[in-house]
Order: structure tokens, then sequence, then C-alpha cells
């Protein structure tokens, strides 16, 4: 039977960790997968995870099976987070929303739907965006294409390439945005160049895919969430999954969702039935934990708060490595400027190294970034940036 089965390459972001596990370089670091570490180099468990968890202990809650679409308290506190307690949308209960298993799985839920509601409709994604876009798509059976983003000479974002691109996409085509903190490149679009993007889906009448996994990473969770924002004032239907993996640090729990904004109630309900024959055919429905703890953290006030400064801290992190980053190359006499990485948002740098040199980085001092560049700023600290601008300072040279 598996005679023919061919060897599948290595996945280009989870694979490096893998092959990162596996190094016994003791000075190694991974810069490869999306993942905040703290100034110790260590996954952070969120004291506000840490409180609801003691809350849910305390509970001795027994473990049924959920709904299909996830937790009541946990889709309802999702869709005040995305578009806004007091939102029009919430309100009206035109979005349909359901627990997904993280942001991966609110994309490929919605995927799966549009597929089944329009299935000759090509899909467009960033040029690059994250690698997993094209094979999620792919494997939902659509025609992925790219629409222009990255600008390698001006070190930003093509804007009219991409607005070319969308002004001239057939009506119907699925169009992938990174609501937030691009990845892999960190540029984000301007409000204005927004308003263009929304303006160009609906004279085209496209169809906006939000891809929302790190809110509260670029500027703040209201600030990130502007792409939403504009797409609602729009009047337009339009997809967003959404992850708290990143921003409550649950890599592991798997905690996503998927958001549809619909023009009225009664369709939000036909919308999210349709979502659940998804859901039950793939993995019939979600697991507990996870969305638990998001649903305390965010219905709690005071847990509430306390993640927006425990994400804060993250963000502000972030920022300072980027700093430190530009500094330490300097100060190890490279000449080529990076200071571009200052302008870039999130957890990501593209950081314009070659596929080569990512190669030396990572065989020759065990420094772990994507091909294509893309390194994790999120990452780095204050005891391996030494180490990794010295690698970088000799790959260059
Ligand atoms: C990343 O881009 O590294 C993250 O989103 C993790 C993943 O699943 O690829």
């Amino acid at each position: 039977l598996f005679h023919a089965v061919e060897m599948a390459p290595r996945d280009p972001i989870l694979g490096l960790t893998e092959q990162y596990v596996a190094d016994t370089n003791p000075k190694k670091v991974n810069l490869g997968v999306g993942v905040y570490y703290d100034d110790n180099g260590k996954l952070p468990l969120l004291e506000c995870v840490q409180k609801a968890e003691e809350k849910m202990m305390a509970a001795h809650a027994a473990r049924g099976y959920l709904p299909i679409d996830g937790i009541a308290a946990y889709d309802a506190a999702v869709k005040s987070l995305v578009f806004g307690a007091d939102s029009e949308p919430v309100k009206s209960g035109r979005v349909a929303t359901v627990q997904a298993l993280g942001g991966t799985g609110g994309l490929r839920v919605g995927a799966d739907f549009l597929r089944k509601l329009n299935p000759s409709a090509k899909v467009l994604i960033s040029d690059p965006s994250w690698e997993n876009h094209r094979a999620l798509f792919t494997q939902a059976g659509f025609t992925v294409e790219t629409y222009p983003y990255y600008d390698a000479a001006k070190k930003g974002i093509n804007f009219d390439g991409m607005l070319t691109a969308l002004n001239t996409a057939p009506a119907g085509t699925v169009i992938v945005l990174h609501a937030c903190c691009h990845n892999p490149t960190g540029y984000d679009l301007t409000a204005a160049q927004w308003d263009q993007v929304v303006a160009a889906v609906k004279a085209r009448k496209l169809v906006a895919f939000l891809d929302m996994a790190y809110q509260g990473f670029g500027q703040g969770i209201a600030e990130d969430g502007l792409a939403v924002q504009k797409f609602v004032a729009s009047g337009e239907d339009f997809f967003v999954s959404t992850s708290f993996s990143k921003s409550l640090s649950l890599y592991g729990e798997r905690v996503g969702a998927l958001s549809v904004l619909c023009a009225d109630k009664d369709e939000a309900a036909r919308v999210l039935s349709q979502l659940k024959i998804v859901i039950r055919t793939n993995y019939s429905n979600p697991p507990t934990h996870g969305g638990q703890i998001a649903a305390t953290i965010l219905n709690t006030p005071e847990l509430r708060a306390l993640w927006e400064r425990e994400l804060a801290g993250m963000r502000t992190r972030i920022k300072e490595m980027r700093t430190a980053l530009v500094e330490k190359l300097k100060a190890k006499g490279v000449q080529r400027d990076f200071s571009f990485i200052t302008q870039q948002v999130g957890m990501f740098s593209y950081s314009g190294l070659t596929k080569d040199q990512m190669v030396r980085l990572r065989n020759e001092f065990g420094v772990y970034g994507i091909e294509s560049g893309r390194i994790c700023v999120a990452a780095l600290n204050t005891k391996n940036i030494d180490y990794v601008t010295e690698s970088i300072a000799k790959v260059v040279a």
C-alpha cells in the first residue's frame, strides 16, 4: 500500500525546530519559529494564565464534550476582543464565531467553508507570506497565487504593486491579509493604505480573510485591530482568524477562533451552522482547557488587566531587542545599515540576509532562522544577543 509513498519535505518552520532540538551546539539559538521567550530564554507562563488555572482547578470541573463551536463564553469574549464589546456587529449579533485549534485551525475552518461556498475562487496571499498560508489553502482545494507585498530594495512595502493586484483580481477572489505584525516581513500597512485596500476589496467584490495571530504585539490590542475596524466600517462581510497562542503564551493549547462578519443575525446563524459542519467532520469539537483559560482571563476584569500589562511587557521587550540588535551589529563593525529592523513590528524581522547566509548561521553557529531571512526577534535576549550579532557579523563580512 505504501511502497510508492514519497518522503515529504520538512516543514520550513516547525521542521527547523526539530533540527534545532537535535543540535548539540551548546550555544545554539532558535530564531526560527514565531515564539516569544523571556529575557532568560524561557517560554513564559503568564501570571494571568496561572491565576486563571488556579480558579479553574478550584472549581474541579468535569470534562464533557464542548459544543461544536466551542465554549459560549469564549466565543463571546473573542467577539468583544476582535470587534469591540459595544460594537454594532456584536450588538446586532451578525458575527459568527467558532473556537478553533489555534489561528491555523481558524484559517482552515474558514478555508473549508469558503471552498464549499465558492469552489472556483482563487486565493491571493502576500508575497512573501507565512509559509503555511499557501500550503493550507492549497490543501483546502484552492489555487493559491500572490499579490506583491515586500519591496526588498526599499525595505518596505510595494504598495502600488499590491493595490494593482487587488484592482485587477476577479470578483470573489479571496485575499488573505495580515491584520498586524506581518509574518514574515514585519512591515505593516499604514492606516491610509488600509483605507485603500478596503476600498479596493469593496469595489472589486473580493473576499477579505484577515489573519490576526499577533494582536497586541505591534502597537497595542486596540491599535492592532485597526484593519478589522476599517473592514467593519466598509460594510463588507469578511473573515478573521485569531489566536491566543502568542498573546497568552498558550502555544500548545491550540486556542484560536474564526469569526465571520455577516450581513445580519439571520445570515450569521446560517453561516455558523455551516462552520459547525466543517468542525464536526474534522475533529468534532474543540478541547476544553485552553479555551477555558482564555475565557476566564478575558471575562475577569482584574485578570484581563493583568494580561494587558503582561502583553505590553512582551511587546516592549521585543522593541528593545530590535534596537539592541541594530546597535550591536553596528558596534561589531558591520558596515551594512540594519536600522530598518527598528521600523518593523511584531515578532519577526525580514533581516535581508540571504539563504546562504542563513544556512551558514545555522550550520556554523547554531543560529537558526528561516531560509527566507526571517528571524524571530522575540527569541533574542540580553544573554544570546552578543553571540547572535557576532555570528551575523561573520556571515555578512
Ligand atoms: C511562525 O510563523 O513561526 C508561527 O506562526 C508558528 C507556526 O505555526 O508556523
